[in-house]
């Protein structure tokens, strides 16, 4: 028996020198496993007779308990040491500052967009869209521009090859591709047929119309001025008795709220679109102050400059009819505007090309906060 009690003191030894759960393991392996000490020392019992092994296994089984229990004991300390290491290894100091996140911001083109329609939208106006892959009949010929039509040459159109014509041809070959071609939209005016279209549909003859049609255009030009893709905003309005004094308020009130300013000068002047009859020009007043353009009258005609803004008229007749409405019943006034000129005029940009280089310095410049939406201070209600 004194080989048992050296056996223990020193396994108890060992389970107390222990310092990971890993090395208290192998003591516990060592004196409980199958073939630990203590296992080996049970089994001597059954080669002894019955009153050696009566005084023998009260021994045995009080040592195996006393050794179970040390490790048990041992195990929870080591256990609770693991656990306070971690805590005080895991602090979180919250009084560090936090890592900057980037925070993205409203491209201006977006922003101004968003203006137009907040603006027109005061004004009673719903915003339509249409599909910037666009087909011939929509783009040009429901827009009196038929195949002969010189004013087609000018649009410098982006054409899908199709299996009919030569894939290879290039663009300027374009005037007198046949019906269906489908190309990438010249400008916003095809979403006015589309329009028209599908409210004659509900109503043949025609009916009210009180839209504006932002979105993307394409022509192939590019320069300091010109972009591949550029953005316009369409306007159209048909009524009964529709004429040319609603379309000259309808912008003058619309420039007065985007510009946030009543001293804005317009001039009409003559002009010829296909789609439009009598067509104008709309030049606004600018002057230049600290070698900024500055939209607005300085007192007299004398004092500023004119700018173009925008293309606009009187719908032409064949127009209306091409979109299933008569034209002896109404009337209405269009115009197509483009929204990044515009966009650099009030913000002050001279480059349209840094529009889409997609430069987050640029961005972070000229770009706004996501969070300071509705963006006018005053609707054009508050003006009238
Ligand atoms: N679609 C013309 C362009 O892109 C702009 C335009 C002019 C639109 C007159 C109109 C309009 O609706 O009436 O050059």
């Amino acid at each position: 028996m004194t080989e048992l009690t050296s056996q223990k003191e020193a396994a108890l030894a060992a389970i107390s020198g222990a310092d990971t759960l890993e090395a208290l393991d192998e003591q516990r392996v060592a004196a409980l496993g199958k073939k630990g000490w203590v296992s080996l020392a049970l089994k001597t019992l059954g080669q002894m007779s019955p009153e050696e092994r009566a005084q023998a296994a009260p021994a045995i089984q009080a040592v195996r308990a006393e050794i179970a229990d040390a490790i048990a004991a041992k195990k929870e300390a080591l256990e609770a040491a693991e656990l306070e290491a971690q805590l005080t290894s895991e602090t979180v100091d919250l009084t560090l500052p936090a890592p900057d996140t980037v925070s993205g911001s409203v491209h201006p083109v977006s922003q101004v967009m968003d203006e137009l329609a907040e603006i027109f939208a005061d004004l009673g106006f719903a915003v339509a869209t249409g599909p910037e892959i666009e087909d011939d009949w929509h783009n040009f010929t429901a827009l009196n521009m038929d195949e002969s039509h010189p004013a087609r040459a000018m649009h410098d159109t982006f054409y899908f090859p199709d299996a009919a014509s030569d894939a290879s041809a290039s663009s300027s070959e374009a005037v007198g591709r046949q019906e269906g071609q489908m190309l990438l939209r010249t400008h916003t005016s095809p979403v006015q047929i589309r329009t028209m279209k599908e409210i004659a549909k509900a109503n043949p003859g025609g009916a009210p119309v009180r839209i504006i049609a932002p979105g993307r255009v394409y022509r192939s030009d590019s320069d300091a001025t010109h972009t591949p893709m550029f953005h316009q905003v369409e306007g159209l309005v048909v009524d009964r008795d529709i004429h040319l004094g609603h379309l000259k308020w309808t912008l003058e009130t619309f420039l007065k709220a985007f510009f946030e300013r009543e001293d804005i000068v317009l001039r009409l002047r003559p002009s010829y679109f296909p789609f439009t009859e009598p067509s104008v020009e709309v030049d606004v007043g600018y002057a230049s102050e600290g070698g900024r353009r500055v939209v607005g009258g300085s007192g007299d005609d004398a004092g500023h400059d004119w700018m173009e803004l925008l293309g606009s008229g009187m719908v032409n007749r064949r127009v209306l009819e091409m979109g299933g409405f008569d034209p002896d019943q109404w009337q209405g006034f269009a115009w197509g505007l483009g929204v990044d000129r515009l966009a650099m005029l009030k913000y002050g940009m001279d480059d349209l090309r840094a529009f889409f280089d997609g430069d987050p310095r640029w961005l972070a410049h000229y770009g706004f906060s996501p969070f300071d939406q509705p963006t006018l201070s005053a609707g054009v209600g508050a003006r009238a």
